[in-house]
């Protein structure tokens, strides 16, 4: 399969878990390199749902090794349940599962920062999923977070996180919040780093031995590219690189490694938190949201839908190198008469191809659509794309074109199953 990083090319939940799962069958690794527990990747094997959210996807199948990688921000708490409840559910953690000593750790200081940041915004706020990733990035940009290493180094961590505790509670106090009691923190910190050791090493040596014998990697993104926190819709965007850059800076495997990308969108548009989404609309929303999808599967919050907006895929063609489409969600369109696509924005009396960086024109932008007809056909049991209705066909092949890259992949539902190859 080759080196292959894999982006979300909207705003995060394109269906990258399913995709992913998929693709790990012919990979050897999977790596996540960025973000956190913010992300929430839905994997169905049978009637069996699996929810990952540091853990990468390709766990759910054997015999493979998975990375969490150096750029992402971990809660130890929440990784030892994930890996407890990986374990329950008798899938396969321990000796190929590994974990980076340079990954930064998120604390209960950034969550609660997180949240009362946000209070303090009102109604600007970003609509954050309040695990802490915002103020954890913060603390490793401004060089004052703490690390796997430090966590699995129980004397230094101690007095490390005596310091931080003591220092945060200053701010917490400074907002009106409860302070923290070290001792609470580091008894659960503590056990957790002690849960953790197992898995805890130098991945970007195991990386690199594992492609010097041959081995083809899978980079398993989080979140989307206009979630970016240089490329998205600033500042309602993550902390992190969600591009294929991203996949670099956080792995340690340089970008002449890197053989193609692959990029993930749904059929429509989806958006949970808060900033601006032009193709917006509620009937569409509605139509989802009846039919039961389109939670959030880490906060729950119904995501916010609409239609398919071709002038920000363009752009995520451009920022992450996409070689080729996974479009998933096809099912989702089976009942409409007309799909609408966004192909340019009006601003004021502007037309636009582009997406404006300011935000406040951004959300002044007005999608420009033009119109498919619907092929009102259930889709969810084909499995070849000759099978599929011609106005599907005409559809997806009519949005990878705008979109700049190859469609390789239509997904006609969340099972392995429904995975068609074009
Ligand atoms: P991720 O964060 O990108 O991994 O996506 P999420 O798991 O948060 O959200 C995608 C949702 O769509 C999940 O509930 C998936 O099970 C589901 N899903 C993925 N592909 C398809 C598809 O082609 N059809 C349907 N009906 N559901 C899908
Ligand atoms: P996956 O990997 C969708 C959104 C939040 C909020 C913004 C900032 O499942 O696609 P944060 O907690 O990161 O500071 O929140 O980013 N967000 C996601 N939206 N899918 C995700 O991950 C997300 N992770 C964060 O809703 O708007
Ligand atoms: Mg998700």
């Amino acid at each position: 399969m080759a080196n292959t990083i894999l982006v979300g090319a909207q705003w995060g939940d394109e269906g990258k878990g399913k995709i992913i799962d998929v693709l790990t069958e012919q990979a050897d690794i999977v790596v996540r390199t960025q973000g956190g527990n913010n992300a929430g990747h839905t994997v169905f094997i049978g009637e069996k749902k699996y929810v990952l959210h540091l853990v990468p996807s390709g766990i759910l199948r054997q015999n493979k090794l998975c990375v969490i990688g150096n750029g992402v921000v971990i809660d130890p708490i929440s990784l030892v349940e994930e890996i407890n409840g990986l374990r329950k559910l008798k899938v396969h953690v321990d000796g190929n599962l590994f974990v980076s000593e340079t990954a930064h750790i998120v604390f209960p200081y950034h969550r609660e920062l997180d949240a009362q940041r946000e209070i303090l915004k009102g109604k600007n706020k970003i609509g954050t999923t309040k695990r802490g990733i915002g103020p954890a990035y913060g603390d490793k940009a401004a060089r004052t977070g703490l690390r796997m290493i430090d966590l699995v180094n129980s004397e230094r961590f101690e007095l490390q996180l005596k310091a931080k505790i003591k220092e945060n509670n200053e701010i917490l106090k400074a907002f009106g919040a409860k302070p923290l009691s070290f001792k609470t923190v580091h008894q659960a910190y503590r056990a957790a780093g002690a849960q953790l050791k197992p898995f805890v090493c130098n991945t970007v040596l195991k990386l690199h031995e594992a492609i010097g014998a041959g081995a083809d990697i899978l980079f398993e993104g989080a979140q989307g590219t206009f979630l970016d926190i240089d490329h998205g819709t600033y500042p309602f965007v993550t902390s992190s690189n969600t591009t294929s850059g991203g996949a670099c800076t956080g792995s340690g495997v340089a970008p002449n490694r890197m053989d193609r990308v692959v990029g993930v969108m749904k059929a429509y548009t989806t958006r949970v938190g808060e900033g601006p989404l032009p193709t917006e609309n509620a009937e569409i929303a509605d139509m989802l949201h009846n039919m039961g999808r389109e939670f959030g599967a880490t906060t729950g919050r119904p995501r916010r839908c609409g239609w398919f907006d071709a002038v920000a895929t363009r752009h995520a063609t451009m920022v992450n190198g996409i070689d080729e489409l996974a479009i998933t969600n096809v099912d989702g369109l089976d009942t409409l008469d007309v799909i609408k696509v966004a192909i340019a924005y009006r601003c004021g009396s502007k037309r636009l191809d582009h997406m404006p960086n300011d935000i406040e024109v951004f959300s002044k932008c007005e999608p420009i659509y033009a119109e498919f007809e619907g092929w009102k056909t259930p889709t969810d049991k084909i499995r070849e794309w000759k099978k599929m209705p011609a106005k599907a066909k005409a559809y997806l092949k009519a949005i990878a074109e705008l979109t700049g890259a190859k469609l390789t992949i239509a997904s006609t539902g969340p099972a392995r199953e429904q995975t068609i190859f074009v």
